[in-house]
Protein backbone atom coordinates (compact mmCIF):
# COMPACT_ATOMS: atom_id res chain seq x y z
CA UNK A 1 0.00 0.00 0.00
CA UNK A 2 1.23 3.46 -1.20
CA UNK A 3 2.27 5.93 1.79
CA UNK A 4 0.10 9.09 1.59
CA UNK A 5 0.35 12.03 3.38
CA UNK A 6 -3.19 13.83 4.98
CA UNK A 7 -2.74 17.65 5.74
CA UNK A 8 -5.43 19.25 7.52
CA UNK A 9 -6.62 22.49 6.21
CA UNK A 10 -6.92 24.58 9.56
CA UNK A 11 -8.97 27.13 7.60
CA UNK A 12 -12.06 24.79 8.19
CA UNK A 13 -10.86 25.07 12.13
CA UNK A 14 -12.35 27.82 14.86
CA UNK A 15 -9.50 30.29 14.72
CA UNK A 16 -10.35 31.57 18.08
CA UNK A 17 -9.12 28.11 19.42
CA UNK A 18 -6.18 27.11 17.21
CA UNK A 19 -4.30 25.19 19.47
CA UNK A 20 -6.99 23.20 21.10
CA UNK A 21 -7.85 22.68 16.88
CA UNK A 22 -4.49 21.71 16.34
CA UNK A 23 -4.32 19.37 19.20
CA UNK A 24 -7.37 17.47 17.27
CA UNK A 25 -5.20 16.19 14.07
CA UNK A 26 -2.04 14.50 15.73
CA UNK A 27 -2.36 11.91 13.71
CA UNK A 28 -1.74 13.90 10.52
CA UNK A 29 1.40 14.31 8.69
CA UNK A 30 1.72 18.07 8.69
CA UNK A 31 -1.15 21.16 8.94
CA UNK A 32 -1.47 23.14 6.05
CA UNK A 33 -1.89 26.84 6.91
CA UNK A 34 -3.93 28.94 3.98
CA UNK A 35 -2.12 32.23 3.88
CA UNK A 36 -4.42 34.74 1.58
CA UNK A 37 -3.96 38.50 1.01
CA UNK A 38 -7.37 39.13 -0.40
CA UNK A 39 -5.35 40.26 -3.88
CA UNK A 40 -4.83 36.89 -4.88
CA UNK A 41 -7.84 35.60 -4.03
CA UNK A 42 -10.86 37.62 -2.83
CA UNK A 43 -10.49 36.57 1.18
CA UNK A 44 -8.09 37.17 4.18
CA UNK A 45 -6.75 34.83 6.66
CA UNK A 46 -3.51 35.38 8.70
CA UNK A 47 -0.34 36.16 7.95
CA UNK A 48 3.56 36.07 9.55
CA UNK A 49 2.59 36.46 13.26
CA UNK A 50 -0.06 34.13 13.63
CA UNK A 51 1.55 31.38 11.59
CA UNK A 52 5.20 31.60 13.84
CA UNK A 53 2.71 31.57 16.74
CA UNK A 54 0.92 28.34 15.11
CA UNK A 55 4.42 26.68 14.30
CA UNK A 56 5.38 27.34 18.14
CA UNK A 57 2.45 25.42 19.46
CA UNK A 58 2.23 22.10 17.72
CA UNK A 59 4.93 19.31 16.97
CA UNK A 60 3.30 19.01 13.71
CA UNK A 61 5.36 20.21 10.61
CA UNK A 62 4.00 22.72 8.78
CA UNK A 63 2.85 23.31 5.40
CA UNK A 64 2.32 26.76 4.84
CA UNK A 65 -0.23 27.93 1.64
CA UNK A 66 0.52 31.00 -0.08
CA UNK A 67 -2.36 32.84 -1.46
CA UNK A 68 -0.21 36.06 -2.21
CA UNK A 69 0.74 38.72 -4.42
CA UNK A 70 4.26 39.60 -4.62
CA UNK A 71 5.46 35.65 -3.86
CA UNK A 72 8.91 36.63 -4.09
CA UNK A 73 9.34 38.87 -1.63
CA UNK A 74 7.08 37.48 1.36
CA UNK A 75 7.46 33.49 0.67
CA UNK A 76 10.81 33.36 1.67
CA UNK A 77 9.81 35.26 4.88
CA UNK A 78 7.68 32.50 6.00
CA UNK A 79 10.51 29.94 5.37
CA UNK A 80 13.23 31.62 7.87
CA UNK A 81 10.43 30.93 10.29
CA UNK A 82 11.45 26.98 10.01
CA UNK A 83 8.53 25.71 8.15
CA UNK A 84 9.01 22.57 6.58
CA UNK A 85 7.48 23.61 3.48
CA UNK A 86 6.33 26.90 1.74
CA UNK A 87 4.35 26.70 -1.11
CA UNK A 88 3.95 29.73 -3.58
CA UNK A 89 1.39 30.49 -6.44
CA UNK A 90 3.44 30.56 -9.78
CA UNK A 91 0.89 32.76 -11.01
CA UNK A 92 1.69 35.05 -7.97
CA UNK A 93 5.71 34.54 -9.10
CA UNK A 94 7.66 37.13 -10.93
CA UNK A 95 10.98 34.45 -11.07
CA UNK A 96 9.62 31.08 -9.62
CA UNK A 97 12.92 29.13 -10.12
CA UNK A 98 15.05 31.55 -8.09
CA UNK A 99 12.03 31.71 -5.64
CA UNK A 100 12.08 28.33 -5.37
CA UNK A 101 16.02 28.36 -4.73
CA UNK A 102 15.71 30.86 -1.89
CA UNK A 103 13.47 28.70 0.06
CA UNK A 104 15.14 25.39 -0.13
CA UNK A 105 18.45 27.84 1.06
CA UNK A 106 16.36 28.71 3.79
CA UNK A 107 15.54 25.37 4.72
CA UNK A 108 12.48 25.05 3.70
CA UNK A 109 10.77 22.64 1.23
CA UNK A 110 10.13 24.72 -2.37
CA UNK A 111 6.31 23.94 -3.23
CA UNK A 112 5.06 25.63 -6.07
CA UNK A 113 1.05 26.05 -6.83
CA UNK A 114 -1.11 26.30 -9.80
CA UNK A 115 -4.50 27.68 -10.09
CA UNK A 116 -7.17 24.72 -11.57
CA UNK A 117 -6.66 26.63 -15.07
CA UNK A 118 -3.42 26.77 -15.44
CA UNK A 119 -0.93 24.19 -17.15
CA UNK A 120 2.11 22.58 -15.58
CA UNK A 121 3.40 22.07 -19.05
CA UNK A 122 5.26 25.73 -18.78
CA UNK A 123 6.93 24.08 -16.02
CA UNK A 124 7.96 20.45 -16.33
CA UNK A 125 11.56 21.63 -16.78
CA UNK A 126 11.61 23.31 -13.47
CA UNK A 127 10.59 20.54 -11.43
CA UNK A 128 13.69 19.55 -10.03
CA UNK A 129 13.64 22.97 -8.24
CA UNK A 130 10.15 21.52 -6.63
CA UNK A 131 10.01 19.18 -3.28
CA UNK A 132 6.48 19.88 -3.58
CA UNK A 133 3.77 20.32 -6.14
CA UNK A 134 0.75 21.95 -5.55
CA UNK A 135 -2.59 20.87 -8.09
CA UNK A 136 -5.44 23.48 -7.01
CA UNK A 137 -8.45 20.94 -7.63
CA UNK A 138 -11.09 24.26 -6.86
CA UNK A 139 -10.30 27.99 -7.69
CA UNK A 140 -8.07 29.42 -4.20
CA UNK A 141 -9.82 31.47 -1.81
CA UNK A 142 -12.46 29.13 0.53
CA UNK A 143 -12.62 25.84 2.05
CA UNK A 144 -16.02 23.77 1.26
CA UNK A 145 -16.02 24.00 -2.36
CA UNK A 146 -16.67 20.71 -4.69
CA UNK A 147 -13.82 18.89 -6.48
CA UNK A 148 -13.11 19.91 -9.80
CA UNK A 149 -12.62 16.72 -12.24
CA UNK A 150 -11.21 18.97 -15.06
CA UNK A 151 -7.94 18.90 -12.65
CA UNK A 152 -7.31 14.93 -13.29
CA UNK A 153 -5.15 14.65 -16.32
CA UNK A 154 -2.78 17.41 -15.01
CA UNK A 155 -2.46 15.46 -11.71
CA UNK A 156 -1.15 12.48 -14.51
CA UNK A 157 0.65 14.79 -16.37
CA UNK A 158 2.73 15.88 -13.03
CA UNK A 159 3.30 12.47 -11.83
CA UNK A 160 4.47 10.83 -14.96
CA UNK A 161 7.15 13.50 -15.53
CA UNK A 162 7.92 12.95 -11.80
CA UNK A 163 8.77 9.56 -12.22
CA UNK A 164 10.01 9.64 -15.76
CA UNK A 165 12.86 12.27 -14.69
CA UNK A 166 13.11 10.19 -11.03
CA UNK A 167 12.46 13.03 -9.42
CA UNK A 168 11.34 12.87 -5.33
CA UNK A 169 8.44 15.41 -6.22
CA UNK A 170 5.49 15.33 -4.16
CA UNK A 171 2.27 15.70 -6.05
CA UNK A 172 -0.31 17.60 -3.76
CA UNK A 173 -3.92 17.98 -4.54
CA UNK A 174 -5.82 20.96 -2.15
CA UNK A 175 -9.49 21.34 -2.44
CA UNK A 176 -12.90 19.59 -2.59
CA UNK A 177 -10.84 16.11 -0.80
CA UNK A 178 -13.04 14.19 0.60
CA UNK A 179 -13.15 10.19 1.69
CA UNK A 180 -15.21 9.92 -2.00
CA UNK A 181 -12.88 12.15 -4.21
CA UNK A 182 -9.57 11.10 -2.66
CA UNK A 183 -9.55 7.73 -4.78
CA UNK A 184 -9.34 9.54 -7.97
CA UNK A 185 -6.59 12.19 -7.26
CA UNK A 186 -4.53 8.99 -5.75
CA UNK A 187 -5.49 6.68 -8.73
CA UNK A 188 -3.83 9.65 -10.81
CA UNK A 189 -0.73 10.32 -8.99
CA UNK A 190 -1.14 12.29 -6.25
CA UNK A 191 0.56 11.76 -3.22
CA UNK A 192 -0.58 14.86 -0.21
CA UNK A 193 -3.65 15.16 0.27
CA UNK A 194 -5.19 18.44 1.80
CA UNK A 195 -8.19 17.71 3.36
CA UNK A 196 -10.21 20.89 5.43
CA UNK A 197 -14.02 20.27 5.35
CA UNK A 198 -13.79 16.75 5.53
CA UNK A 199 -11.42 16.64 8.39
CA UNK A 200 -12.78 19.56 10.47
CA UNK A 201 -16.22 18.55 9.68
CA UNK A 202 -16.27 15.47 11.43
CA UNK A 203 -17.08 14.43 14.61
CA UNK A 204 -13.49 13.02 15.07
CA UNK A 205 -10.84 14.43 12.97
CA UNK A 206 -8.40 12.12 14.31
CA UNK A 207 -10.83 9.29 12.48
CA UNK A 208 -11.25 10.99 9.48
CA UNK A 209 -7.58 11.54 9.00
CA UNK A 210 -7.00 8.46 9.36
CA UNK A 211 -10.10 6.82 6.82
CA UNK A 212 -8.84 9.14 4.20
CA UNK A 213 -4.84 8.00 4.75
CA UNK A 214 -7.05 4.80 4.70
CA UNK A 215 -8.51 5.45 1.36
CA UNK A 216 -6.29 6.76 -0.35
CA UNK A 217 -3.58 4.00 0.72
CA UNK A 218 -5.19 1.79 -1.21
CA UNK A 219 -6.83 3.67 -4.67
CA UNK A 220 -2.45 4.57 -5.12
CA UNK A 221 -0.60 2.05 -5.56
CA UNK A 222 -0.69 1.56 -9.50
CA UNK A 223 1.45 3.48 -11.98
CA UNK A 224 0.01 6.99 -12.94
CA UNK A 225 -1.93 6.44 -15.47
CA UNK A 226 -0.65 7.84 -19.14
CA UNK A 227 -0.69 11.57 -19.57
CA UNK A 228 -3.79 13.04 -21.55
CA UNK A 229 -3.23 16.98 -21.25
C1 LIG B 1 -8.66 26.81 -0.45
C2 LIG B 1 -7.57 26.33 0.44
C3 LIG B 1 -7.78 24.95 0.96
C4 LIG B 1 -9.06 24.74 1.74
C5 LIG B 1 -9.55 23.37 1.40
O1 LIG B 1 -8.22 27.87 -1.21
O2 LIG B 1 -6.32 26.35 -0.21
O3 LIG B 1 -6.65 24.49 1.68
O4 LIG B 1 -8.91 24.84 3.12
O5 LIG B 1 -10.78 23.18 2.01
P1 LIG B 1 -11.72 21.95 1.61
O6 LIG B 1 -10.96 20.69 1.92
O7 LIG B 1 -12.92 22.15 2.46
O8 LIG B 1 -12.02 22.07 0.14
ZN1 LIG C 1 -4.61 25.36 0.77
Amino acid sequence: MAHCAIHPSILSADFVNLERELGRIRGADAVHVDVMDNHFVPNLTLGLPVVKRIAESTQLPIDAHLMIEDADHWAPRYAELGLASVTFHAEAARAPIKLARDLRSNGAKAGMALRPATSVLPYLDMLPELDLLLIMTVEPGFGGQSFLDLTLPKIRTAARAAADADLDLAIQVDGGISLETIERAAEAGATVFVAGSAVYGAESPEDAVAALRRTAGSAAGGTPRTSSE
